[in-house]
């Protein structure tokens, strides 16, 4: 009679202390060495270890963008990627960019155009649209983009689409736009 192959029994969970590793990280400007259990977020270890609270935590599931800070000079979802896995980068937060008392220009024109939003929203907005401006200078192309040879337009649309990944529910967008596009006429940027 052909033997039933027995069915392999799952390994039982494993017992005892969780895994770590040491992290070393450049955090608005400070070296931070840590050893950290490998599932801790970016986003938990700047709220939860460092105390780093202006990023905020939404949805945790990269939907809201909330969370967005700037590593190595590009914005990411800092929910969605492993702090163990930025051994030695360099990591922007919204404490990192501006103070009260001295306002980065994007702050600044924020202010200006009643452009803020809740204190959840507000931080990954500002470190999205500064990071949108660097993209466009560096040619960057969206999913709008027409023409992938040229230099990206400095257009609305453009904008639009760059700063869609951070989300609100009350809309208050278009004066948004409108501090960005100062932003970029200050730093030369051609419409
Ligand atoms: S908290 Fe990270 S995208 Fe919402
Ligand atoms: S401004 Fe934060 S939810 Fe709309």
């Amino acid at each position: 009679m052909e033997r039933v192959p027995t069915p392999q029994t799952a390994s039982p969970p494993a017992t005892g202390a969780a895994a770590t590793s040491p992290v070393r990280l450049t955090i608005n400007g400070m070296d931070q060495a840590l050893t950290l259990d490998n599932r801790v977020s970016l986003l938990d270890l700047l709220r939860e270890h460092l105390h780093l609270t202006g990023t905020k935590k939404g949805c945790d599931h990269g939907q809201c963008g909330a969370c967005t800070v700037i590593v190595n000079g590009r914005r990411i979802n800092s929910c969605l990627t492993l702090a163990v896995m930025h051994d030695g980068d360099e990591v922007t937060t919204i404490e990192g960019i501006g103070t009260p008392d001295h306002l980065d220009p994007m702050q600044a024109a924020f202010v200006a155009h009643d452009g803020y939003q809740c204190g959840y929203c507000t931080p990954g907005q500002i470190c999205s649209a500064r990071a949108v401006l660097e993209e466009i200078a560096a040619g960057i192309p969206s999913h709008v983009t027409g023409d992938l040879n040229a230099p990206p337009p400095l257009s609305a649309e453009e904008i639009r689409e760059r700063m869609s990944g951070n989300l609100c529910r009350c809309g208050a967008y278009a004066n948004m736009l409108e501090a960005i596009l100062e932003v970029a006429d200050t730093q030369g940027l051609p419409a």
